[in-house]
């Protein structure tokens, strides 16, 4: 049984939105969250009946702003905050060109700390107060990003970046060493800041990374209960680059899975280029994938298959991986995820119309009709699985990447029980000659998703404590 809900100390009033499953709402348009006294969401609903039952607590009123669960980033790289929206560049030139060199300057402890500082600050603006980060290769600079998380109050699973191959010299690592530090890490942080903190081991991609560092890590991982961050089939060019150093492997994900990475506790960044038989393992071990479509879209990587992830049930979260993703903030993820899908869908529809008009000459070879029918069932035009709307797409930032965290329980929605980690957020007013009254829930949620700048943030809160409030 569920222990009873705490007493509010404190309403906040608003309108609410949480999300309740991948495609439903609760909205409530004059709502109310209670927070606890030790942080927790005590209640959650109608403004009035909540007031009724708790006359004696303060309220702070909100209205006309809304009131969402803090949002959920479950990728993203601390030290590229400050080489964001670089353009003209595929994956690998963009990583040697602009990455390298910019998670090198973590060597210096005092760099990495105000560079983490920042980041955590601009994330908080942006509404996001749970994150799944990559720091570097350096331990020092790692602990930083750990302390400027525990100063800022959010929540994060943050991991030492592990290369020991296919690096420049300044980023590479013995693969003992490397293990041997990330472990110590680990020990120092997994569960710290009152279990705010998490560490999240983190091999980089199957380029820079042994067999053996892999194995070494899957070991650790799962001695500490810890978590597992990498990168997957992102870019042709990475593909063919796995193939040719891992020619043993039947592909990409069996680099992983032979060396156990997979599994629930494992959030895989991308997955662009998979075969049905590597989303059926993906599916089968209960691996998470980290879905990045502003990322995807700026670095010229592909276009997500959401349909794949949908059908087997896997659990998926937006990443702004920041910074090949050319915004820190969950709101132009969301609107990226949404235009994905579209995009996705369109690329779907396209191929079907090509190979439509090709009837004639399918129809030439033997068993041709059928062949093209077998290929163009496999195409996904089915809208109801492709297609992300604004509410499936809060779904991602907010539940989804706290189930992809193994945190469903905690945070990720507005229910009595969980964290009361929430963001207030002022709904655009999109012209003075819009109309802002009569909108449904659903279409202020979707001009949310679509017109929220970093300005319509009024607040952001962590376990009820206040840790953003717009300045100007
Ligand atoms: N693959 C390996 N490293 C990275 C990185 O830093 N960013 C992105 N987008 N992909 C990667
Ligand atoms: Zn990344």
């Amino acid at each position: 049984m569920a222990p009873p809900s705490p007493t509010p100390v404190r309403l906040h009033r608003g309108m609410l939105f949480s999300p309740a499953a991948p495609d439903r709402l609760v909205a409530v348009e004059d709502g109310c969250l209670g927070v606890s006294a030790g942080g927790r969401v005590a209640a959650a609903g109608e403004y009035a009946e909540i007031a009724a039952h708790h006359p004696q607590a303060p309220v702070t009123d909100w209205r006309p702003a809304a009131i969402l669960p803090g949002l959920v980033d479950l990728h993203s790289h601390i030290p590229q905050y400050v080489a964001m929206a670089m353009d003209g560049y595929d994956l690998l030139p963009w990583l040697e060109r602009f990455i390298y060199p910019t998670e090198a300057a973590f060597a210096d402890p005092r760099h990495a700390r105000e560079t983490s500082r920042r980041f955590f600050a601009a994330a908080l603006a942006c509404g996001t107060t749970t994150s799944l980060l990559y720091a570097t290769v350096h331990a020092e600079g790692t602990r930083m990003a750990f302390r400027a998380a525990e100063e800022a109050g959010v929540r994060a699973a943050i991991g030492k970046v592990m290369m020991d191959r296919n690096a420049p010299a300044e980023l590479l690592e013995e693969t003992s060493a490397s293990l041997t530090e990330a472990d110590a890490l680990c020990a120092e942080w997994n569960g710290a800041a009152e279990g705010r903190l998490r560490y999240a081991f983190t091999p980089r991609f199957a380029i820079t990374c042994s067999a053996g560092l892999m194995r070494g890590v899957a070991g650790l991982a799962a001695d500490h209960g810890a978590l597992i961050q990498t990168h997957l089939a992102e870019n042709p060019d990475e593909l063919r680059t796995v193939a040719g150093l891992f020619p043993e492997a039947p592909h990409y994900t069996g680099v992983y899975a032979d060396a156990g990475l997979l599994g629930p506790s494992t959030v895989m960044a991308h997955c662009l280029y998979l075969s049905d038989g590597e989303w059926d393992l993906l599916g089968e071990s209960g691996t998470r994938v980290a879905h990045c479509a502003g990322s995807n879209f700026f670095l010229r990587s592909g276009v997500f298959d959401m349909g794949q992830a949908k059908r087997r049930g896997i659990a998926v979260g937006l990443g702004t991986d920041v910074g090949a993703g050319p915004s820190l903030s969950l709101f132009d993820e969301m609107e990226s995820a949404c235009f994905a899908s579209r995009a996705r869908y369109a690329l779907e529809r396209a191929a079907a119309s090509r190979l439509g008009a090709m009837r004639g000459e399918f129809g030439r070879l033997p068993g041709g009709a059928d062949l093209l029918a077998s290929v163009l069932s496999r195409l996904e035009l089915d809208d109801s699985v492709a297609l992300v709307d604004p509410v499936q797409a809060f779904y991602l930032a907010t539940l989804g990447g706290a189930q992809a965290l193994g945190m469903a329980d905690e945070i990720g929605s507005l229910e009595p029980g969980k964290w009361a980690d929430f963001v207030v957020v002022r709904p655009p007013v999109i012209d003075a000659a819009s109309p802002e009254e009569g909108r449904t829930p659903r279409e202020v949620l979707s001009q949310i998703i679509y017109r929220t700048e970093p300005s319509a943030i009024l607040a952001t809160f962590v376990a009820g404590a206040e840790r953003h409030r717009r300045t100007a």
